[in-house]
């Protein structure tokens, strides 16, 4: 493959968990990928681990400006994106909606959906104008599973949910393609330690005695979706452990 053959590949949230193993698996089939996260440092590291065609890129999904400013300097220098991957995501704490802190669900909100509107929004400018790309968007089981706590970042996963099925409506007539991966439990990345503030000891907790997925899974899932024929759009997949399953509707007895 020659160098200026290699799709281009611009994934959101590279510095850990999912996004981090999606820049390990795409660079392993030699695309040239961009990373995007805000700690820069964890990026130098796993570009040099990756030592692939790689440019890293600091990013707060949440200002509307850097994502503009950095998607045309990625496309100035590196040409156009043929694939967005928007990993970039958080959730915080499980308590019940009346005791939520509103700090936290703004950056939930503004990261889950703002962030990856906007990103979405600056790679389509060109995929659009040259026909061709694929837009690959993290949603969650927590988007169809209501449980106790999953109130706001749940929500969150609903509008990804919907909003990759509204893209691909508004994409018809081109041939961009629109997948929204749904995960279950995946262990091995940052998001616990994210969602309880810190505490590894909870977080770890959660994955007592399971077998998880792993941000390896969910990788060539990803992968997956990309590789199959081009007039082939997967919209969703859902992915669970097999140690995982929906539970019953809970009822109060009295
Ligand atoms: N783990 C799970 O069980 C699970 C299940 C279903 C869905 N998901 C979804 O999968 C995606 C990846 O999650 P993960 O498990 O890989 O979590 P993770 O290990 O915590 O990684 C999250 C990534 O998002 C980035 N990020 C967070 N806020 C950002 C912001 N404002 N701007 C830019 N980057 C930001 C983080 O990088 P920086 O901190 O360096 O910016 C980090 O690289 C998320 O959308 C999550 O909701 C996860």
């Amino acid at each position: 493959m020659s160098a200026s053959s290699k799709p281009l590949v611009v994934i959101t949230g590279a510095s850990a968990g999912i996004g981090a193993s999606t820049a390990r698996r795409f660079v392993k089939q030699g695309f040239r990928l961009a990373l995007t996260a805000r700690r820069m440092d964890r990026l130098e590291q796993l570009r040099k681990e990756l030592k692939g065609e790689i440019s890293i890129h600091e990013l707060d999904v949440r200002s509307s400006d850097d994502v503009e400013n950095v998607f045309k300097s990625i496309e100035q220098k590196e040409g156009p994106v043929e694939i967005l991957v928007n990993s970039a995501g958080c959730g915080f704490g499980l308590e019940p909606s009346y005791q939520g802190k509103i700090e936290e669900w703004d950056q939930c909100i503004d990261t889950n959906i703002k962030g990856l509107l906007y990103c979405t929004r600056a790679a389509l400018q060109t995929m659009v104008k040259l026909d061709k790309g694929h837009i690959i968007n993290l949603g969650s089981v927590a988007a169809r599973y209501p449980y106790p706590g999953g109130n706001v970042y749940g929500g969150t996963k609903a509008f990804v949910r919907q909003f990759s099925f509204n893209l691909k409506a508004d994409l018809l007539g081109t041939k961009v393609r629109v997948s929204c991966i749904e995960p279950g439990l995946v262990g091995g990345t940052e998001f616990s330690v994210v969602r309880f503030r810190g505490d590894e000891a909870r977080a770890a907790k959660v994955y007592e005695h399971t077998k998880a997925l792993s941000p390896e899974d969910i990788a060539e899932v990803i992968y997956f979706c990309c590789s199959v024929s081009s007039h082939v759009n997967i919209n969703t997949i859902e992915v669970m452990p097999v140690c995982q399953a929906s539970g019953p509707l809970a009822i109060q007895r009295v």
